[in-house]
Protein backbone atom coordinates (compact mmCIF):
# COMPACT_ATOMS: atom_id res chain seq x y z
CA UNK A 1 0.00 0.00 0.00
CA UNK A 2 1.16 3.64 -0.73
CA UNK A 3 1.33 6.39 1.75
CA UNK A 4 -1.84 7.94 2.65
CA UNK A 5 -2.68 11.32 1.71
CA UNK A 6 -4.43 13.94 3.01
CA UNK A 7 -5.77 16.98 0.89
CA UNK A 8 -5.64 20.79 2.02
CA UNK A 9 -8.41 23.02 0.84
CA UNK A 10 -10.30 26.27 1.27
CA UNK A 11 -12.78 26.74 -1.74
CA UNK A 12 -14.66 25.28 -4.29
CA UNK A 13 -12.23 21.44 -4.06
CA UNK A 14 -12.55 20.93 -7.69
CA UNK A 15 -9.20 19.85 -7.51
CA UNK A 16 -10.04 17.53 -4.70
CA UNK A 17 -13.24 16.45 -6.96
CA UNK A 18 -10.47 15.60 -9.78
CA UNK A 19 -8.49 13.72 -7.28
CA UNK A 20 -11.64 12.02 -6.10
CA UNK A 21 -12.51 11.01 -9.59
CA UNK A 22 -9.01 9.70 -10.82
CA UNK A 23 -9.60 7.53 -7.77
CA UNK A 24 -7.06 8.66 -5.41
CA UNK A 25 -7.14 7.27 -1.71
CA UNK A 26 -7.79 10.22 0.49
CA UNK A 27 -7.48 9.57 4.14
CA UNK A 28 -8.58 13.36 5.01
CA UNK A 29 -9.21 16.88 4.06
CA UNK A 30 -8.31 19.75 5.96
CA UNK A 31 -9.48 23.74 5.61
CA UNK A 32 -8.87 26.86 6.69
CA UNK A 33 -12.48 27.96 6.56
CA UNK A 34 -15.30 26.04 7.50
CA UNK A 35 -17.10 27.60 4.35
CA UNK A 36 -14.91 25.91 1.58
CA UNK A 37 -16.89 24.18 -0.36
CA UNK A 38 -14.06 21.31 -0.88
CA UNK A 39 -15.70 20.34 2.73
CA UNK A 40 -19.32 19.43 1.16
CA UNK A 41 -17.44 16.92 -1.42
CA UNK A 42 -15.07 14.97 1.56
CA UNK A 43 -18.46 14.33 3.22
CA UNK A 44 -20.43 13.38 -0.07
CA UNK A 45 -17.08 11.36 -0.58
CA UNK A 46 -17.29 9.86 3.27
CA UNK A 47 -13.95 11.37 3.53
CA UNK A 48 -13.08 12.55 6.87
CA UNK A 49 -12.75 16.40 7.15
CA UNK A 50 -12.35 19.59 9.31
CA UNK A 51 -12.04 23.15 9.30
CA UNK A 52 -8.91 25.10 11.36
CA UNK A 53 -10.01 28.45 11.54
CA UNK A 54 -7.18 30.91 12.64
CA UNK A 55 -9.92 32.66 15.33
CA UNK A 56 -9.40 29.05 17.11
CA UNK A 57 -5.89 28.97 17.62
CA UNK A 58 -3.25 31.56 19.32
CA UNK A 59 -1.23 32.31 16.14
CA UNK A 60 -0.74 30.44 13.02
CA UNK A 61 1.79 28.07 14.00
CA UNK A 62 -0.45 26.42 16.48
CA UNK A 63 -3.03 26.48 13.46
CA UNK A 64 -0.53 24.76 11.79
CA UNK A 65 0.47 21.64 14.08
CA UNK A 66 -3.56 21.48 15.06
CA UNK A 67 -3.74 20.73 11.97
CA UNK A 68 -0.60 18.58 11.29
CA UNK A 69 -1.70 16.46 14.38
CA UNK A 70 -5.42 15.87 12.93
CA UNK A 71 -3.48 14.74 9.73
CA UNK A 72 -1.23 12.61 11.48
CA UNK A 73 -3.70 10.63 13.71
CA UNK A 74 -5.89 9.36 10.18
CA UNK A 75 -2.07 8.25 8.97
CA UNK A 76 -1.54 11.17 6.63
CA UNK A 77 1.76 11.13 4.94
CA UNK A 78 1.94 12.94 2.41
CA UNK A 79 -0.39 16.03 2.18
CA UNK A 80 -1.58 18.10 -1.34
CA UNK A 81 -2.47 21.48 -1.47
CA UNK A 82 -5.92 22.14 -3.62
CA UNK A 83 -6.08 25.55 -3.92
CA UNK A 84 -5.13 25.79 -0.14
CA UNK A 85 -4.90 30.24 0.39
CA UNK A 86 -2.58 30.08 3.61
CA UNK A 87 1.08 29.65 3.68
CA UNK A 88 2.06 26.68 6.01
CA UNK A 89 4.03 27.70 8.79
CA UNK A 90 7.89 25.77 8.85
CA UNK A 91 6.28 23.57 11.88
CA UNK A 92 3.98 22.30 9.59
CA UNK A 93 6.02 21.35 6.80
CA UNK A 94 8.85 19.52 9.44
CA UNK A 95 6.48 17.00 10.08
CA UNK A 96 5.91 16.27 6.68
CA UNK A 97 9.62 16.39 5.10
CA UNK A 98 9.44 16.46 1.15
CA UNK A 99 5.92 15.45 1.40
CA UNK A 100 4.01 18.52 0.66
CA UNK A 101 2.63 19.60 -3.01
CA UNK A 102 0.58 22.51 -3.90
CA UNK A 103 -0.82 22.82 -7.76
CA UNK A 104 -0.63 26.64 -9.04
CA UNK A 105 -2.38 28.25 -11.65
CA UNK A 106 0.81 29.75 -13.72
CA UNK A 107 4.01 28.56 -15.30
CA UNK A 108 6.03 28.77 -12.19
CA UNK A 109 8.98 30.61 -11.51
CA UNK A 110 5.99 33.11 -13.50
CA UNK A 111 2.98 34.55 -11.17
CA UNK A 112 3.67 32.96 -8.18
CA UNK A 113 1.26 33.83 -5.19
CA UNK A 114 -2.46 34.48 -4.79
CA UNK A 115 -3.36 35.96 -8.01
CA UNK A 116 -1.26 34.21 -10.32
CA UNK A 117 -4.27 34.48 -13.37
CA UNK A 118 -5.64 38.21 -12.37
CA UNK A 119 -1.47 39.02 -12.72
CA UNK A 120 -0.60 36.76 -15.75
CA UNK A 121 -3.90 38.85 -17.99
CA UNK A 122 -2.51 42.03 -16.71
CA UNK A 123 0.88 41.37 -18.05
CA UNK A 124 -0.03 40.68 -21.35
CA UNK A 125 1.53 37.28 -21.95
CA UNK A 126 0.24 34.75 -24.62
CA UNK A 127 0.94 31.66 -22.70
CA UNK A 128 0.46 30.52 -18.77
CA UNK A 129 0.07 27.36 -17.88
CA UNK A 130 -0.42 24.63 -14.72
CA UNK A 131 2.20 23.68 -12.05
CA UNK A 132 2.52 21.05 -9.70
CA UNK A 133 5.45 21.44 -7.26
CA UNK A 134 6.81 21.01 -3.64
CA UNK A 135 6.00 22.92 -0.88
CA UNK A 136 8.57 24.97 1.06
CA UNK A 137 8.65 27.52 3.31
CA UNK A 138 8.76 30.13 0.35
CA UNK A 139 5.44 31.09 -2.23
CA UNK A 140 5.39 28.89 -4.80
CA UNK A 141 8.99 28.61 -4.92
CA UNK A 142 9.54 24.66 -3.71
CA UNK A 143 10.90 22.08 -6.67
CA UNK A 144 8.86 21.96 -9.82
CA UNK A 145 7.80 18.73 -10.51
CA UNK A 146 5.71 19.08 -13.38
CA UNK A 147 4.18 21.48 -15.59
CA UNK A 148 2.28 21.99 -18.52
CA UNK A 149 1.24 25.20 -20.71
CA UNK A 150 -2.01 26.46 -21.41
CA UNK A 151 -2.23 29.27 -24.06
CA UNK A 152 -3.63 33.09 -22.88
CA UNK A 153 -6.41 33.31 -25.59
CA UNK A 154 -7.85 37.17 -27.01
CA UNK A 155 -10.73 38.00 -25.03
CA UNK A 156 -9.57 35.75 -22.15
CA UNK A 157 -11.35 36.78 -19.08
CA UNK A 158 -9.67 35.46 -15.52
CA UNK A 159 -12.27 33.38 -15.42
CA UNK A 160 -12.05 31.87 -18.45
CA UNK A 161 -8.81 31.30 -18.49
CA UNK A 162 -8.62 29.85 -14.96
CA UNK A 163 -11.29 27.89 -16.08
CA UNK A 164 -9.10 25.94 -18.66
CA UNK A 165 -6.26 26.05 -16.81
CA UNK A 166 -8.01 23.68 -14.11
CA UNK A 167 -8.84 21.57 -17.00
CA UNK A 168 -5.24 21.20 -17.01
CA UNK A 169 -4.88 21.17 -13.06
CA UNK A 170 -7.78 18.12 -13.11
CA UNK A 171 -5.31 15.90 -15.10
CA UNK A 172 -1.50 16.61 -14.01
CA UNK A 173 -2.68 16.57 -10.09
CA UNK A 174 -4.30 13.30 -10.03
CA UNK A 175 -1.05 11.88 -12.47
CA UNK A 176 1.57 13.76 -10.01
CA UNK A 177 0.12 12.49 -6.90
CA UNK A 178 -0.37 8.70 -8.17
CA UNK A 179 2.63 8.57 -8.69
CA UNK A 180 4.23 9.83 -5.45
CA UNK A 181 1.95 7.62 -3.34
CA UNK A 182 3.18 4.88 -5.27
CA UNK A 183 6.97 5.48 -4.69
C1 LIG B 1 -6.64 26.22 -8.48
O1 LIG B 1 -6.59 26.87 -9.72
C2 LIG B 1 -5.29 26.18 -7.83
O2 LIG B 1 -4.24 26.14 -8.74
C3 LIG B 1 -5.26 27.50 -7.10
O3 LIG B 1 -6.56 27.68 -6.63
C4 LIG B 1 -7.48 27.00 -7.47
C5 LIG B 1 -8.29 26.10 -6.58
O4 LIG B 1 -9.39 25.58 -7.22
N1 LIG B 1 -4.25 27.48 -6.08
P1 LIG B 1 -10.28 24.43 -6.55
O5 LIG B 1 -10.64 24.87 -5.14
O6 LIG B 1 -9.49 23.17 -6.56
O7 LIG B 1 -11.50 24.35 -7.42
Amino acid sequence: MGRRVGVLVSGEGSNLQALLDAGVEIAAVASNTPEARALARADLAGVPNWAFPLDGYDDRDARDLAMADWLQTHGVELVVCAGYMHLLRPGFLDRFPGAVVNVHPALLPAFPGAHAVEETLEAGVDETGATVHLVDAGVDTGRVLRQERVPVLVGDTEESLHARIREVEHRLLPEVVKELVGA
